[in-house]
């Protein structure tokens, strides 16, 4: 696995993406969305495995799930599985914290 680094450390996270907030970043040409929630860092792949819509226009929910702006499928930010099993999972990806920064692990 391949280790991004994102961030310097988890405060300079948690102020680029406010609480419940998304944002899209590209990782050697790989778009994800990245995730704050409850002060958290989740990755997952930005294109819902639904029908493809950008998941960082979507929201995020109180129960750690991203919803998908254009049919409203729930999204587990921790395993990707979908609420109701509609469609594939999403793909997610792991986030470290470590003493230098916040890293992206990618294959
Ligand atoms: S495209 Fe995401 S739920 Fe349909």
């Amino acid at each position: 696995m391949e280790w991004h680094k994102l961030f310097d450390n988890i405060d300079a996270a948690t102020k680029a993406i406010p609480a419940s907030g998304i944002r899209r970043a590209d990782i050697n040409g790989i778009k994800v969305s990245l995730v704050n929630y409850r002060q958290q860092i989740f990755a997952v792949a930005d294109q819902c495995p639904h029908m493809r819509a950008s998941l960082a226009q979507g929201k995020v929910n109180p129960f750690g799930e991203i919803i998908c702006p254009l049919h409203h499928y729930q999204f587990n930010l921790q395993h990707g599985q979908e609420a109701q099993n509609r469609c594939e999972h999403l793909e997610v990806y792991q986030i470290e914290v470590r003493d230098d920064g916040v890293y992206i692990g990618m294959y």
